[in-house]
């Protein structure tokens, strides 16, 4: 069945925030994390069968919902998990909010790798616990881990959680078996919380790239590790609200189930039905999405690369691109380009100045239109 991402609905008067931030200006939306597509087939069909019952009372997760999750992420992920083992949330920030008050005493250090998605920022800071940065480095027109710097940062902080996103927004890289090998051994060796927020896991876009759930290494690495997913980024359904941590551990399960106690509210009907429908039925959609991204994300790649002063590295996952921008010499390349009419994300909110973060979930001709703005902004840059 042939799935339209040409023709998206038109949000442009609609409660979007994307949308809205800019009505009735000329600036193109392409920052907060949705995408511009109408939600899959099966999604919304199963919604419309719900709201005809009528009845919206109170509910619990059913058992074929639990089904459908458990043998989606074997099917999608070579991961076999335990439907015990899930807790659902209302949303993954929560959910790493929630693993930031399991790692150690207030005052403990939190490992995570800017550039990064701001919630990831904050979290421990809301927690009363210290964000320790281990900054990811360009090395050799990939995006890496900083090894060398790790390694020297850990004896002197109290480090007691590692706080990951694999895939990894906002630079779209997959983490691979290797790199995930030896951050678990780190965490193995300093006794860590791992807590991984692996939204993006169904938007691997690069076919010779594949995820990995650092949780799925080996059963020692699963005991200290909380794993975030959800069908929001995938199937975009974000507004829906329903999420889930994984998490192996019974008695980490009880911990973290003892710090929501009171906090955080059930998941809503709808997010439940949405996402089982999303994880049963939502395959040839997802399969046709990804090539649709994979092919903006070529585009772009190509032309931002041949702009002057911009460039980005190859995307393996996501439909997030993350421009460096050092090149353009403008002291707010943010606002500079909302200024040649793009609308993006400032790179100095995700823990990096001189970048922007460019979301290509869009039609191809709306990505055509803000590259040829790109494209504009750059020669005026290099003019001035
Ligand atoms: C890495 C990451 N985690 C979490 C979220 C938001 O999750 P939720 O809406 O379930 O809180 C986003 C949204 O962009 C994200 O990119």
């Amino acid at each position: 069945m042939p799935f339209d991402f040409e023709t998206p609905p038109d949000r442009s008067n609609s409660d979007s925030i994307k949308w809205r931030r800019y009505a009735g200006r000329d600036i193109l939306p392409m920052w907060v994390a949705d995408m511009d597509f109408a939600a899959p087939p099966p999604v919304i069909d199963a919604l419309q069968q719900r709201i005809a019952h009528g009845v919206l009372g109170y509910t619990h997760p059913w058992p074929s919902l639990l089904e459908a999750v458990v043998e989606g992420i074997e099917r999608d992920h070579a991961w076999k998990i335990e439907p015990d083992w899930i807790v659902w949330l209302p949303g993954v920030v929560q959910g790493f909010n929630l693993a930031c008050l399991l790692a150690g005493e207030p005052g403990s250090g939190i490992l995570s790798f800017p550039p990064i998605y701001p919630p990831m920022l904050q979290a421990p800071g809301n927690q009363q616990r210290q964000l320790v940065r281990s900054s990811l480095t360009l090395a050799g027109g990939r995006w890496e881990f900083d090894w060398a710097s790790l390694d020297a940062l850990l004896p002197v902080k109290d480090t007691r959680m590692l706080l990951l996103c694999n895939p990894h927004n906002p630079v779209g890289r997959v983490w691979s078996r290797d790199e995930l090998t030896r951050l678990a051994w780190h965490a193995e060796n300093h006794d860590w919380l791992i807590c991984s927020d692996d939204i993006h896991c169904g938007l691997v876009i690069d076919p010779s790239q594949q995820y990995v759930p650092i949780a799925s290494l080996d059963a020692s690495v699963a005991q200290r590790t909380i794993t975030l997913m959800a069908p929001s980024k995938t199937w975009n359904i974000p507004a829906l609200s329903s999420a889930f941590a994984i998490i192996p551990n019974a008695s980490l399960r009880k911990q973290y189930l003892a710090a929501a106690r009171g906090l955080l509210p059930d998941v809503n009907v709808l997010g439940l039905v949405a996402t089982e429908a999303a994880y049963r039925y939502g395959g040839p959609w997802r399969a046709a999405l990804l090539e649709h991204l994979h092919a903006n994300a070529q585009a772009l790649h190509k032309t931002v690369n041949q702009m002057p002063g911009l460039s980005c590295c190859e995307i393996e996952a996501t439909y997030l691109a993350w421009l460096d921008c050092r090149g353009l010499h403008q002291a707010n390349p943010h606002r500079f380009l909302e200024q040649h009419g793009i609308g993006l994300s400032d790179g100095r909110d995700f823990g990096m100045e001189g970048f922007v973060r460019l979301n290509f979930g869009c039609s191809r001709s709306l990505l055509d239109e803000a590259l040829r703005r790109l494209s504009l902004a750059a020669l005026a840059a290099q003019a001035a």
